[in-house]
């Protein structure tokens, strides 16, 4: 069996390690975890106890930095967290200085970027991917493909369909005036964006607001209201039994 792991980690009992796992200083890994082959975790990341981690996942991953990027990667970056009862699918990356709590999946392929924090219970689909400076709080769906752009707020009993895009960025890398006003989408409890839509920099989309399909969204959703279309205008109001209040059961 082919592994390195650092003398300095701390495994707990009845974990089940793949071959070519490499583990680094300073991890620590609950009980009753699986870990697929091919995994790397690097330094001082924490996973809770009775975790599923999937074939080629790396956890813990430092930023890069182009000479031209305007972020510099600290020097002091802390380890990720993990909590109980996660499963983390394959080919999964997972950066720095996150903070995942339990009960979350994330399937293949998605990718969460440093500084993130995630609640309990969410579903990170298939090829997601959180940029930096997300906050994500409990019950989450966001389904396959969908881009959560940088310094997005995302509340609880949300819902982000395939292929939504989201933005923070009005100058498009233009003009140091940009710096001032980059804000990502912000959803309130129980809102929902549709399949492929588009969404502005610095929106907000309030409790129950809902974007049609393929809507292009230049301002902020009204909440229990359905706006669709390029530019997005109020469509109707969203239906009696598809609000939050009376679904929370099935959540
Ligand atoms: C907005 C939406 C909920 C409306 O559904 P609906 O009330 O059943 O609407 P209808 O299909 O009866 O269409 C009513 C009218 O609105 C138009 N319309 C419907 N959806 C639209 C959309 N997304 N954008 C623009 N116009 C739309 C229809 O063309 C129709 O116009 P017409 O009266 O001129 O023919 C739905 O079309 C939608 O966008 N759903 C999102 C699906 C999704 O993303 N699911 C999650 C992932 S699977």
């Amino acid at each position: 069996m082919n592994r390195f792991i650092d003398e300095s980690a701390k495994i707990g009992m009845n974990v089940t390690l793949g071959n070519n796992v490499v583990i680094m200083a300073g991890v620590q890994i609950g009980n009753d975890c699986l870990i697929g082959h091919n995994v790397i975790i690097h330094p001082d990341t924490k996973i809770g106890n009775a975790c599923r981690i999937d074939d080629g996942t790396i956890i813990g991953k430092k930023p890069l930095s182009s000479p031209r990027s305007i972020f510099k990667v600290p020097t002091d970056l802390k380890g990720t967290e993990i909590g109980d009862f996660c499963q983390i699918g394959s080919n999964v990356i997972i950066y720095c200085q996150c903070t995942i709590g339990n009960r979350n999946l994330i399937a293949d392929l998605a990718t969460i970027r440093e500084n993130v924090t995630l609640g309990d219970l969410n579903i990170v689909g298939r090829n997601v991917t959180i940029e930096n400076f997300v906050h994500i709080g409990n019950r989450n769906k966001l389904e396959t493909n969908c881009y959560v752009t940088a310094y997005s707020e995302i509340g609880d009993y949300c819902f982000i369909a395939p292929c939504v895009a989201t933005s923070n960025d009005n100058y498009m890398g233009r003009d140091k005036e940009r710096f001032k006003h980059f804000k990502g989408v912000t959803m309130m409890t129980g809102s929902r964006i549709g399949v492929n839509a588009t969404i502005l920099p610095g929106k907000t989309i309030h409790s129950d607001g809902t974007v049609a399909g393929g809507a292009v969204v230049t301002k902020d959703v009204p909440a229990k209201t359905i706006v669709a279309g390029n530019p997005a205008k109020p469509f109707s109001e969203v239906p009696e039994p598809q609000l939050l209040e009376n679904n929370l059961d099935k959540q």
